[in-house]
């Protein structure tokens, strides 16, 4: 049955109310539930999980492999990401479920070197950029061990929907014009994604029945339906008989790894609980946050304000270098994060001139061994999820295994491919970060909760090297007590260290903004499209409401509803087109 919501037209970043009966305001109890995701008949499936009587654990199983159906550029069963979870209780337990494609155990350290030189093309098209693929394990972790539905039940919407068809709207025209070469040289990518081997209109039927065949076997068999049996021998097979390294052995040994969530104490009773290695994303939102908090930031104008982002994004973007997978080498979590370090750092700040890089003060002494989707879900129970999938560019390697229709990641060009260069997202190469058999890239994906005793707040976005800084700005809306839907608008700008540059989007400063940042030193950069597409909620504990927005960049759609009442659309978007 088609639900209510899967008939409403495309959205951009509305927003729906379903029903708003009372319930018992209590503060470890929501009184409705929300969702966030960056798209509607994600959304809708998972709100349909809700409604069926499962938890924010199954509805993000339903998230996910709906968005694997409807956003084959963004994330999917040929990627990986992660999962930081929220369990009601008490005491509240929080996890982090790390399903991090891993490189497949024939990679070397050179192996996207030819005649000595790295090539980036290898690293991001065809069957060697792909690596191992972590989203199936992850979903069948997630129903075991933390769900109440059978995979049977949860994956139900994404299957149905991969046999009967979504329509092409204006993010995936985008997306696959970005890739179009790429995919024409694909021909089960082109056959599946393009029509005419040309960008579908809009409006065009992407049906996918072998996807919903390989969804339907996870489904029924759980683990052993993707990572052995007939799924496996077409993913080997059809990697090896392109070029690719893959074998079983690969697949019989990926696990979905549980690591404690990376957590950090912010001032006001706020707490930060955020991804860990091999995300070095958390990190750089602690240390941030950390160094804002003795900083003027929320009394200071627009420009000051940014100056004061800017520094802190270019410092915490400076240490990434030193992390790579937990599994294979030491991360300085503790001295990064020391607050003598910090509050160093910090002081290094001059209020009215940016810093060049080169005279920061040092790292601490350590021994150096979009496009992506996000979502957020809450329950009514409390129960939560913020999710960061990813395929890295759009449409991943834009290698889809013949038979499967499961398109591949492009993963590999994440690790320090060549360690003294930059890989596509201009993020500079690290010994912490090479390539090794069975190892996860360096993520930038930062799903992140701050959580205190009056709110619990969600966060999350694609958007490669840019994640952190958009996550930031985000929380820095919540801080500064914005309402939830200038969470996700606000304008971003961004700083990686290095390059050494402001990028910023169209719109973000007047001209006169502009001038007083290349006055303070910037060099300043407008990116050629807006970045990011943030899917936040907040529950405030006091009267147990929770909100949720969707990226205005993006079509998503956000609902909060009680998934025991009738349907009764309340809607608070103005915009006729809204109407279902
Ligand atoms: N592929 C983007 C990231 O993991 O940061």
């Amino acid at each position: 049955m088609t639900s209510m919501l899967e008939r409403i037209p495309s959205l951009f970043g509305a927003v729906l109310s379903l029903s708003a009966l009372s319930a018992q305001a209590s503060p470890d109890h929501p009184d409705q539930a929300a969702i966030a995701s960056p798209h509607p008949i994600a959304t809708a499936a998972g709100r349909e999980i809700l409604v069926d009587g499962g938890n924010a654990f199954d509805a993000a199983i339903a998230i996910s492999a709906t968005l694997a159906v409807v956003e084959p550029y963004g994330s999917g069963m040929g990627g990986g990401g992660f999962f930081l979870l929220r369990q009601a209780g008490e005491p509240v337990q929080y996890q982090f479920l790390d399903a991090r494609e891993k490189a497949p155990l024939k990679s070397k350290l050179k192996m996207f070197y030819r005649h000595g030189v790295a090539q980036p093309d290898l690293s991001l098209n065809g069957p060697l950029a792909a690596a191992i693929p972590g989203l199936p394990a992850a979903l069948v972790e997630l129903a075991e061990r933390y769900g109440r539905l059978p995979l049977s039940i949860s994956m139900a919407p994404a299957i149905r929907i991969a046999y009967r068809g979504f329509k092409v709207d204006e993010v995936y025209r985008e997306r696959a014009s970005w890739r179009l070469f790429a995919l024409r040289a694909n021909k089960e990518s082109a056959r599946l994604f393009l029509r005419n081997n040309d960008v579908p209109d809009i409006g065009e039927i992407i049906k996918q029945p072998e996807l919903a065949q390989t969804l339907d076997r996870l489904a029924d068999k759980g683990r052993a339906g993707f990572y052995s049996g007939l799924t496996a021998q077409a993913m080997v097979s059809g990697v090896r008989a392109a070029g690719g390294i893959w074998n079983y052995h690969d697949f019989e040994e990926y696990e979905v790894i549980t690591r404690t969530p990376l957590r950090f104490q912010l001032a006001d009773q706020r707490e930060l609980i955020s991804a860990p290695p091999p995300s070095a994303g958390g990190i750089a939102l602690a240390q941030s946050l950390f160094m804002l908090q003795q900083l003027p930031w929320r009394e200071s104008e627009k420009v000051q304000r940014a100056h004061y982002v800017v520094e802190v994004l270019r410092r915490a973007f400076r240490d990434r270098v030193l992390f790579g997978d937990p599994d294979f080498v030491p991360n300085p979590i503790a001295q990064v994060l020391a607050p003598d370090y910090l509050f160093e750092l910090t002081g290094s700040i001059d209020p009215h001139r940016a810093t060049p890089n080169n005279i920061l003060p040092p790292a601490p002494r350590w021994r150096e061994g979009d496009n992506t989707s996000h979502f957020s879900v809450l329950d009514n129970e409390g129960n939560a999820v913020a999710a960061t999938l990813s395929l890295n560019l759009p449409f991943g390697s834009t290698f889809t295994v013949p038979g499967t229709g499961v398109i591949l990641n492009d993963e590999m060009d994440d690790f320090a491919v060549d360690p003294k260069g930059s890989n596509t997202y201009g993020l500079v190469g690290s010994q912490a970060n090479i390539i090794e058999p069975g190892k996860r890239p360096l993520s930038s994906m930062s799903p992140s909760f701050i959580e205190s005793p009056q709110a619990f707040t969600a966060f999350g976005t694609p958007g490669g090297s840019r994640i952190p800084s958009v996550v930031l700005l985000s929380m820095l809306q919540y801080l500064d007590d914005q309402p939830v839907t200038q969470w996700t608008s606000a304008p971003r700008y961004h700083h990686q260290y290095i390059p050494d540059v402001l990028e910023y989007e169209a719109g973000a400063f007047t001209e006169e903004e502009l001038s007083d940042l290349r006055e303070r030193g910037y060099r300043l950069r407008e990116t050629k499209r807006d970045f990011g597409n943030q899917q936040v909620l907040l529950w405030r504990k006091n009267n147990a409401k929770v909100e949720a927005a969707s990226d205005p960049r993006g079509i998503g759609l956000s609902a909060t509803f009680r998934p025991d009442a009738p349907l009764n659309l309340v809607r608070t978007c103005t915009d006729q087109s809204c109407l279902p």
